[in-house]
């Protein structure tokens, strides 16, 4: 039995610790630190630990040694690090949300402090454990596609995604969460390519991008400062928070909503009138607020072997979705992650031919995410793995060690630089 402690006991968190409830006999959730109240009671009320188990941050939880295997560290990006040194002296093995870090810094320092302590780090980086993008890694390895020679990734952001995240959300400010729109919303992407890249350097990047539609010179004619107070024209504007937010309360809930948790089935009336706090970023119009994280973004990638690599960021896309194309010289792979289907391609020489195509459709392949849970079925897999890794087990062809992510987060912190610094750079 493994038994672990949620540090930092939001969303994600949660959504990882799910696993105890669906695999009691392997993984027990023993405890929980944060400083919310609310959290800590909710959390030992749905797992059931003793009051003891509760500590009101990382750094009381590690002051008081090792109380289990590991912890669960879903804290914001900004405290993933100094929470997780604290830990790892203390004797844990952790589970890491990403972005794991903030900075290059930051960076070497978990990374020598991994080495030094032995323990073993796991970041959340999910996808990799989606069967859309297992079953991708499998083929390349297998040789399906001989030498990869490009790799082209997309990831839209959708507009309810974009707005209530990186717009009116908690990752729209640079100065203030510290991870760009780039580390915290694609260094998944950029993971899966130097993932599919594995033992080999990135050794160039580029990058443009900018913040050009969420801006106020934007904003439609007679529009006001704030949705569902002064707005005149809130009832057509695709951003208004009745059709984004009121209309689909559960949809983005635990972001828009964290200071009404601890209200039991709220009502719309309850969830309208937060909406109309003007001391409230959600209350604001899409088009007027301080936002300062980019809206579009395009990345160029050269590996030491010489393969290039390109991947773009959209926000506002009216459709969510993922798309990969990995050509080989035997071959090419190419879907998009949301429809759980790809097609492999091969040279055909026969007369009145040119290629062959192959698709794969992991829809016809059983319950592939659902039981799962989110990013196409990676989350509770990723767990999986984790609790496998500290059985002594051999890790799964996903795991995401610290070492085996580092490349990926590299090359995010290049980009922006390079986008900032309007240049190519040197890795
Ligand atoms: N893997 C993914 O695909 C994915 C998806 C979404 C978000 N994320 C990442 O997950 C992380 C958490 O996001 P969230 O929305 O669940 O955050 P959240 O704000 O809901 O939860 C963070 C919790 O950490 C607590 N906390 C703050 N300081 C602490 C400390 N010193 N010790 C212990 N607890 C502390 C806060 O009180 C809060 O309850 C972020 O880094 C985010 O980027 C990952």
């Amino acid at each position: 039995m493994i038994t672990a402690i949620i540090v930092g006991a939001g969303h994600r968190a949660l959504c990882y610790a799910e696993l105890a409830n669906k695999q009691p006999e392997r993984f027990k959730i023993v405890g929980v630190a944060d400083p919310n109240e609310f959290r800590r009671e909710d959390t030992r009320r749905r797992f059931g630990f003793p009051a003891e188990m509760m500590f009101k941050d990382a750094a009381e939880l590690a002051s008081r040694g090792k109380l289990a295997d590991a912890v669960i560290n879903g804290t914001m990006d900004i405290d993933h690090v100094p929470t997780s040194l604290l830990l790892l002296e203390a004797g844990y093995d952790i589970l890491l949300e990403k972005p794991f870090a903030v900075s290059e810094e930051e960076v070497r320092v978990l990374d020598e402090a991994v080495k030094r302590t032995g323990r073993h780090v796991m970041i959340c980086h999910v996808l990799r454990y989606a069967p859309f993008y297992t079953r991708l890694k499998d083929l390349v390895l297998k040789g399906e596609i001989g030498e990869i020679i490009n790799i082209q990734t997309d990831e839209h952001v959708s507009y309810h995604h974009m707005a209530n995240c990186f717009v009116r959300g908690k990752w729209n400010r640079e100065d203030i969460c510290k991870s760009t729109m780039l580390m915290a919303k694609c260094c998944h992407d950029l993971d899966l390519i130097t993932w599919f890249m594995s033992g080999v350097n990135p050794v160039r990047v580029s990058s443009f991008g900018s913040r050009s539609f969420f801006r106020r010179e934007k904003a439609p004619a007679n529009s006001g400062e704030y949705c569902l107070i002064d707005c005149p024209i809130e009832s057509e504007c695709q951003y208004s928070n009745r059709q984004l937010n009121l209309n689909h309360p559960a949809r983005w809930g635990a972001y828009v909503w964290p200071q009404i948790e601890h209200i039991e089935n709220p009502t719309m009336e309850i969830y309208e009138q937060e909406l109309k706090r003007k001391d409230n970023p959600y209350s604001r119009c899409v088009w007027k607020l301080d936002n300062n994280v980019v809206d579009r973004q395009s990345v160029m990638i050269e590996f030491e072997d010489g393969v290039t690599v390109t991947h773009n960021m959209v926000g506002g896309t009216s459709r969510p979705c993922r798309k990969i194309h990995i050509i080989g010289t035997k071959g090419e792979l190419s879907g998009i992650m949301d429809d759980n289907r790809f097609s492999i391609y091969k040279i055909d020489t026969r007369p009145e031919h040119e290629y062959t195509t192959e698709i794969i459709d992991l829809n016809n392949e059983g319950d592939t995410t659902g039981a799962f849970g989110g990013h196409g079925g990676g989350d509770l897999r990723l767990v999986e793995d984790f609790v496998s890794v500290l059985e002594g087990k051999e890790p799964s062809i996903s795991c995401t060690t610290l070492a085996d992510s580092v490349n990926g987060h590299l090359i995010g912190f290049t980009a922006d630089r390079a986008r900032m610094e309007n240049r190519v750079i040197d890795m």
